[in-house]
C-alpha cells in the first residue's frame, strides 16, 4: 500500500509517497481502507517538529472508509462497515490504516464518507468548543479567529445554533463571504489593520458597545493571543485551542486580573473524547447535525494522496478554506 511517510522532521518536503507492507489487525483494532484522509493543522506541528514525534511519522489523526479486516475480540464494527476515526494516534495518511475498534466511529447511512472524514476531528472540536470547554447561552457574543478555516466553519455555525452572536477574523474577500454564510453577525479582516493587537479589540470593542465578548476562541496563537485577550469582557473567557501563527510565549497570569478577572483555557480535543461515551455523544452530534443540514461542511479543497505535501503547503500558506482532504 501506499503511504505518506517523512523520515525527518522539517518542511513539507519531507512529506514522502512511499510503498509500505499492510498491516493486520491485532487485537481490538480494525483495519481500513481509507476514503478520504482528513488533513488538520495539528499534522503540520508534528511534520515540522513544533509537537516533538518518532520518526519516521506517517502523519494524520483523521480518516473515514471500509474495515476490510478485524481484529481478535472486536464486535462494536464489522468488515464491510463504514468508520471514522478522529485519534490522538499518527499514521492516517495511508492507503490502508489500523484503527482501535473503540475509537472507530459508525458512518450513517446518510453520511457521505468524505464528509464523515471532513467532520470527524475539526466537527468535533467545534462541538467541543461550545458545548463542552464552555457552555455558551443565547445572547453571549464570541470572537473566532480564523473563520472560513476548517473548525472555524463549523464553529461559527455551531455557535450560532447554540443562541450566540458570532464575530469573526479572517484574511481575504473570499473568506469573508465564507464566513458571513457561515452566519457571522460581523467580519473583521485582521490583516488589513495596521496594529492588530490595538485595532482588533477597537473594533470588537465598538460592535460589543465598549463591553467585550464573552468568549474568544482563538486558534491562530501567537499573532492574535493579545488581541484576543484585549477583546474579552470582565470576567470572560479565552479558550486558546491552536496556534496557526505560531505556539504563545509564556504568559504572565497577572495579566488575568489587570484584563478582567479574565478565564484562559488551552483544550485539547483528545481530553473532551477520552471516555467512550463522550466520544460518541460528540461525533453522533456533529453527524446528526451534518446528516439534517443543520451544519453545512465545506470540502475546500481535496488533494491526491500523493501530494500531501501540497496539502500542507496550501494550508501553512493560509490559500484553503473549510476542509483539506487527502484522496488514495
Ligand atoms: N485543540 C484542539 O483539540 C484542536 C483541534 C483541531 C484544530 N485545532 C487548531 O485549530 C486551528 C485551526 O485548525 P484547522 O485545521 O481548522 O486549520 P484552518 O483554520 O483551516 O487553517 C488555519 C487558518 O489560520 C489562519 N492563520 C492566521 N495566521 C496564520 C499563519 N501565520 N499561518 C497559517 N495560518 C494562519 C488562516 O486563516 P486566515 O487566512 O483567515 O487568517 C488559516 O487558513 C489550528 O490552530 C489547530 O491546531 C485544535
Amino acid at each position: 500500500m501506499h503511504v505518506i511517510e517523512a523520515a525527518q522532521a522539517g518542511g513539507p518536503d519531507v512529506l514522502q509517497y512511499l510503498e509500505r507492507p499492510a498491516p493486520d489487525p491485532g487485537p481490538g483494532q480494525v483495519l481500513v481502507r481509507t476514503e478520504a484522509i482528513g488533513v488538520n493543522f495539528i499534522d503540520t506541528y508534528h511534520r515540522s517538529g513544533v509537537y516533538p514525534m518518532d520518526f519516521p511519522l506517517v502523519p494524520g489523526q483523521e480518516g473515514a472508509g471500509v474495515v476490510t479486516a478485524i481484529g481478535e475480540g472486536v464486535t462494536q464494527v464489522a468488515e464491510g462497515d463504514r468508520v471514522a476515526w478522529a485519534s490522538s494516534l499518527t499514521g492516517s495518511y495511508a492507503e490502508q490504516v489500523l484503527v482501535d475498534a473503540a475509537v472507530a466511529l459508525p458512518v450513517p447511512d446518510a453520511l457521505d464518507t468524505p464528509t464523515a472524514a471532513a467532520l470527524a476531528l475539526q466537527g468535533m472540536t467545534a462541538q467541543m468548543l461550545v458545548d463542552g470547554v464552555v457552555a455558551l447561552e443565547p445572547g453571549q457574543t464570541v470572537l473566532v479567529t480564523a473563520g472560513a478555516g476548517g473548525v472555524g466553519l463549523l464553529l461559527t455555525q455551531l455557535a450560532v445554533a447554540a443562541g450566540a452572536r458570532v464575530i469573526t477574523t479572517v484574511s481575504t474577500a473570499e473568506k469573508e463571504e465564507l464566513s458571513r454564510g457561515a452566519g457571522a453577525w460581523a467580519v473583521i479582516r485582521y490583516t488589513e489593520l495596521d496594529d492588530l493587537t490595538t485595532e482588533l479589540p477597537a473594533r470588537v470593542r465598538e460592535l460589543t458597545h465598549g463591553v467585550g465578548v464573552d468568549v474568544a476562541y482563538d486558534g491562530v496563537g501567537k499573532d492574535t493571543f493579545d488581541a484576543s485577550l484585549a477583546s474579552v469582557r470582565t470576567r470572560g473567557m479565552l479558550v486558546l485551542f491552536g496556534g496557526a501563527s505560531g505556539q504563545v510565549p509564556p504568559f504572565d497570569l497577572q495579566r488575568l486580573n489587570r484584563a478582567g478577572s479574565l478565564f484562559v483555557t488551552r483544550p485539547t480535543l483528545a481530553h473532551y473524547i477520552a471516555d467512550p461515551e463522550e466520544l460518541r455523544f460528540r461525533a453522533g452530534s456533529v453527524f446528526a447535525a451534518a446528516r439534517t443540514g443543520a451544519l453545512a461542511v465545506r470540502i475546500g479543497a481535496r488533494y491526491p494522496l500523493a501530494d500531501a505535501a501540497e496539502a500542507h503547503r496550501a494550508l501553512e500558506g493560509r490559500t484553503t478554506t473549510g476542509k483539506v482532504l487527502l484522496i488514495p
